[in-house]
């Protein structure tokens, strides 16, 4: 499949079409309009304003929008192409324009595919033998009960959603195997979780798209040291699994080819938990619930594809973001899960959401000068929440759009719990929205600030399935209206190029390579004071 075709529209700013200015005038007319107010002129809002898809609901009533808002917000997602890109992105055309690749994360889950064509191949019959894999190696290691722990080493898309998963789906998880998750080059963190593990009862899953990753290199290695040293033997393969697109340097490294787990450069790495890079997960709940969370994904991802944009639940929540990031003025947006099992959320959010939409260019490399992308996303578990920052969400000088998060069903119940949880998760959306009037100026809550509530009936696999998709075509949409590539992060390459001068600099002897550059006076001496600790 060929590049994306560039609609001649998108050499305009999104800021100089119609349906834009027309939402500024339409802006400008409710703006004396408060939410409590809808809600006061219809009384039935609740109707008008929510969606079910099976077990999830978005409840979007409290933002301050009308019938003529959401119809003014689908004009422009049609004037943007949003359908053509939509239906190009799941044909296997290449969206990720600046790499020139396919964005087929939405093939993993589509057991109906019988064909798709990428570079000339056909990817099903891979992705079926990827799956079969990995259901043969998880249906092994969890028969033979020769690991009880699995240490996942592997940063950003390939640690935050499978950490995600497996702290969500934590109920549905076998007792006798423990998921570990190491992230950070800071050696505390394989350190620490090497002290709670018996050796010769642990598998390590490297999982690394590109097998180059700085981080997950060197924890990768310390890792096969420290196990060598604890079973006093060189040969420790049997305890090394990868999952990667780069089999020659995890062969290097000394995973033979039976061992290895593909993903393919169509799967980006935030979008990469429906694939081996899930083998962790996969391993603690068994392939049958994993297959039930590609089915919920599978669900939204067919709503998505086919509802009318009126009705459909990511892209209304997408154009619901649109107004209140670049109408309302909002510039964040908080992610709340009243569920603790959900408290990794907000993290694998920040990723998914930031690294794909904190873009200033177009996708065609235009600077973007006259309107906002990206919110920067925040978020913890309520009720911990509420005891943290949410004094600012509700009197700050900023309004910070929520989602409010909840199963209908405790995993755990416990008499008192449950009900304490849910009463708090929607005291706090009708406390944003209605505010309080006081004599007592520190006691007035403006009121009026928007939420949504996402309910789903509870947190198994399939539901999870439902909610991760919904939030992966919701970021999607929000790119095609911002006229950016959501599935690029070149922002986060500078970074890495200077450490590697400063790890040179500091004579680090993995980094020989790397260009000396020419520090400023703050960069010198703070390398300095490190130099003096040696
Ligand atoms: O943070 C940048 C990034 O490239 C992410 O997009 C990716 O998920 C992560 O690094 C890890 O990359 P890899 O799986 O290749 O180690």
């Amino acid at each position: 499949m060929g590049n994306a075709q560039c609609n001649s529209k998108k050499v305009l700013s999104v800021t100089e079409l119609d349906a834009w200015k027309d939402l500024l005038k339409h802006h400008q007319s409710i703006s004396n309009t408060s939410i409590p107010e809808l809600f006061y002129n219809d009384p039935g809002r609740f109707e008008t304003f929510h969606k079910s898809l099976e077990g999830l609901t978005l409840d979007y009533s409290k933002q301050r929008i009308t019938t003529q808002t959401i119809e003014k917000l689908c004009t422009l997602a049609r004037a943007c192409d949003l359908e053509n890109w939509r239906d190009q992105m799941f044909e296997g055309v290449h969206v990720n324009t600046t790499e020139n690749r396919a964005v087929l994360h939405t093939a993993l889950r589509n057991k109906d595919l019988k064909s798709l064509e990428v570079e000339d191949k056909d990817i099903v019959p891979e992705i079926k033998a990827a799956y079969k894999k990995m259901e043969n190696f998880t249906t092994k290691i969890r028969a033979e009960g020769k690991f009880s722990r699995v240490v996942n080493i592997g940063i950003g898309g390939s640690d935050l959603g499978p950490h995600m998963v497996a702290e969500a789906l934590k109920p549905f998880s076998d007792p006798n195997i423990k998921v570990h998750y190491v992230s950070n080059v800071d050696s505390s963190h394989l350190l620490e979780t090497f002290k709670t593990i018996n050796p010769a009862k642990t598998l390590f899953i490297i999982t690394s798209k590109t097998f180059t990753t700085q981080e997950t290199m060197c924890n990768a290695h310390t890792a096969r040291k420290l196990m060598q040293k604890a079973l006093g033997k060189d040969d420790v393969g049997e305890h090394f699994v990868a999952a990667t697109q780069n089999i020659e340097e995890a062969e290097k490294f000394g995973i033979t080819e039976e061992h290895i787990f593909p993903i393919w450069d169509w799967v980006g790495g935030r979008y990469s938990l429906w694939s081996a890079i899930g083998l962790s997960f996969c391993i603690a709940i068994g392939f049958d619930n994993f297959q039930k969370l590609l089915d919920g994904a599978y669900t939204m991802d067919k709503h998505f594809r086919n509802a009318p944009l009126e009705e459909n639940i990511p892209v209304l929540l997408a154009l619901i973001g649109i107004w209140n990031r670049n109408f309302e003025g909002s510039e964040s947006l908080g992610i709340i899960p009243y569920d603790q099992y959900l408290y990794f959320l907000p993290s694998h959010m920040q990723q998914l959401d930031m690294e794909s939409n904190g873009k200033s260019v177009t996708r065609y490399g235009t600077p973007i000068t006259d309107y906002k992308t990206g919110p920067i996303v925040l978020g913890q578990t309520g009720t911990d929440a509420q005891h943290a920052f949410f004094q600012s969400v509700h009197q700050g000088t900023e309004i910070i759009p929520c989602d409010f998060i909840f199963s209908l069903k405790s995993q755990k119940p416990a008499a008192g719990h449950h009900y304490k949880l849910l009463a708090n998760a929607i005291a706090q959306s009708k406390a944003l929205m209605e505010g309080q009037s006081h004599d007592n100026p520190h006691k007035v809550f403006s009121g009026s600030r928007p939420s949504n509530t996402i309910v789903i009936e509870e947190l198994d696999p399939y539901n999870l399935g439902l909610l991760m998709v919904m939030y992966e075509h919701k970021i999607f949409v929000q790119g095609i209206i911002w006229n950016i590539n959501s599935f690029d992060q070149h922002g986060v390459e500078l970074g890495k190029v200077i450490a590697n001068q400063i790890l040179h600099d500091l004579g680090d002897n993995d980094c020989k390579n790397a260009e000396p550059s020419k520090m400023d006076s703050s960069t010198a001496a703070l390398i300095e004071m490190i130099k003096k600790t040696r």
